[in-house]
């Protein structure tokens, strides 16, 4: 429940991420009656009339949301709501004007910053000094958090002073994706499959973020983080952390949060010449993506003609404990490759011995998918008789998602993680330790790419990426998913 009258803050409130994910994700929980009495504020360095905005909204949510959902009763109800303030967030004298549309006391408030983190600390040091941060307000951080483990900790540090720990919100939008909330139901809630769930059983688990877009407009950005800040980090990390983890006592935030900050520090490090043998780079070249030529990442406008910003990013990490000693995480997530799809594959072991003649043992092998995107759902890859004489074998795919669960529209994973910040429910957000802990995995491996500043290896757009991501499993034997 979130508590009225609610008060939502959004600095870079006409940004990219506001128009694309965060104003229609409140939209459709307006839609859907889940957004009480309340205030929406988007806070813009720019000079904007109410009209305008207006305008400038309504646009967003005509071509962010689908058009069934686009009602005209919802967008009235939700219109009363909105509101444009314009204010130098860099400027500390200028947060009276938010001051003067925000309510006295201590309301249920939260702001939202979908900046660059350099404005965090300053932004929250504007609301303190101004007496916005009440007792009731949350402050939602944006990632990436800082380019390594020192900017990170100073950042923390910083909007620390300003925000106890209790009230940040660090988001990754991942996690508030169905699938990745059903993977948590689908291990704790049922005993089949967490008796599985460790070294014994399971052979190996592949997690893959595929994106068929490039760069778009995004190359200033880009062009500083790569894809291991932008989506290794933090997207691919907190997936395998949801995998990997023990199960939490109960479903409390800090309970959540401590089995997920075990898993990182578990997590092997990856240093020296081992990063060449488990980790792959790649930038994308020309290609064919969606059925039409694109230029090479290098010719992308905003983007520097000898760039060496990885667009591609695969690497074999492994989990030293008890319950995951031995199992290979194959994690890779690039731009530009074949299509655009999320998937969690877990491979369980081969059988032992084949009574099935001309049997390979290897395409016996059960695999469970969560699919997170386009479409979500699980699916559970089991053999079964082909129908006929002989006994041959055939994979069968079992869809753990009935036809009426299908039917039901499923939540923007902004939806869910907005409405939690404006309840006041920190489960599904970072704590400081976990983002350093994968700060700390992270940053041997950037600084030696720093340090030998090579180019990635190109890949064809409209590919799977550069064969070594492919050699990366080969080596030990195994396939990709979408090769086997
Ligand atoms: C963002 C990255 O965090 O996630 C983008 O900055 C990426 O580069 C996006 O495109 C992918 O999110 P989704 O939900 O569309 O897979």
């Amino acid at each position: 429940q979130i508590s009225a009258p609610f008060e939502l803050v959004l600095f870079g409130g006409m940004g990219d991420l506001a128009q694309r994910k965060l104003l229609p994700a409140l939209y459709l929980l307006q839609r859907d009656g889940r957004l009480p009495e309340g205030k929406i504020i988007s806070v813009t360095r720019r000079e904007l009339e109410h009209e305008d905005y207006m305008e400038q909204v309504r646009k967003a949510l005509t071509t962010h949301v689908a058009k069934e959902y686009l009602e005209e009763a919802a967008w009235t109800e939700f219109a009363t709501k909105l509101q444009c303030v314009s204010l130098d967030a860099t400027d500390e004298s200028a947060y009276s004007v938010l001051a003067d549309v925000l309510a006295k006391g201590d309301p249920n408030r939260v702001f939202y910053l979908a900046t660059g983190s350099a404005l965090f600390s300053p932004i929250c040091k504007g609301l303190k000094q101004t007496g916005l941060i009440g007792s009731r307000t949350n402050v939602v951080l944006e990632k990436p958090i800082g380019h390594d483990l020192e900017s990170a900790q100073a950042i923390n540090r910083s909007v620390g002073e300003y925000v106890d720990e209790s009230h940040i919100y660090r988001i990754d939008h991942y996690l508030g994706k169905e699938t990745v909330q059903n993977l948590l139901v689908l291990r704790f809630a049922n005993s089949l499959f967490e008796s599985q769930w460790n070294q014994k059983y399971i052979d190996h688990i592949e997690i893959t973020i595929a994106e068929s877009i490039g760069v778009e407009k995004r190359a200033e950005f880009y062009e500083q983080v790569g894809a291991m800040r932008d989506m290794f980090q933090n997207h691919l990390l907190q997936l395998l952390c949801i995998v990997a983890m023990e199960p939490p006592a109960k479903l409390e935030t800090d309970a959540v949060r401590d089995e997920k900050v075990k898993v990182l520090k578990a997590l092997k490090p990856i240093v020296g010449e081992a990063i060449n043998r488990n980790v792959v780079r790649g930038q994308y070249d020309a290609g064919v993506s969606d059925g039409k030529p694109v230029p090479p990442y290098r010719e992308e406008p905003g983007v520097h003609h000898k760039s060496n910003t990885e667009t591609f990013i695969a690497a074999k990490v492994e989990i030293d404990n008890w319950r995951w000693a031995g199992v290979p995480f194959y994690l890779r997530s690039g731009k530009r490759l074949a299509e655009r799809a999320c998937e969690i594959v877990v491979s369980f072991k081969e059988i032992p011995h084949s009574i099935f003649p001309l049997q390979h043992k290897s395409t016996m092998a059960n695999k469970l998918v969560f699919r997170l995107q386009p479409d979500e759902g699980v699916r559970l890859m089991l053999c079964e008789k082909r129908v006929g004489p002989g006994m041959s074998v055939r994979p069968m795919n079992l869809s753990l998602n009935p036809a009426n669960h299908r039917k039901a529209r499923v939540p923007e994973a902004y939806e869910r993680l907005l409405f939690d910040a404006l309840s006041g429910n920190a489960t599904l957000f970072l704590r400081d330790d976990e983002l350093h802990e994968a700060w700390r995995w992270v940053d041997p491996i950037l600084q030696y790419w720093q340090d030998v500043d090579l180019r990635p290896e190109p890949y064809t757009s409209g590919t799977w990426g550069p064969a070594a991501s492919t050699l990366l499993l080969a080596k030990d034997g195994r396939l990709w998913v979408e090769n086997s």
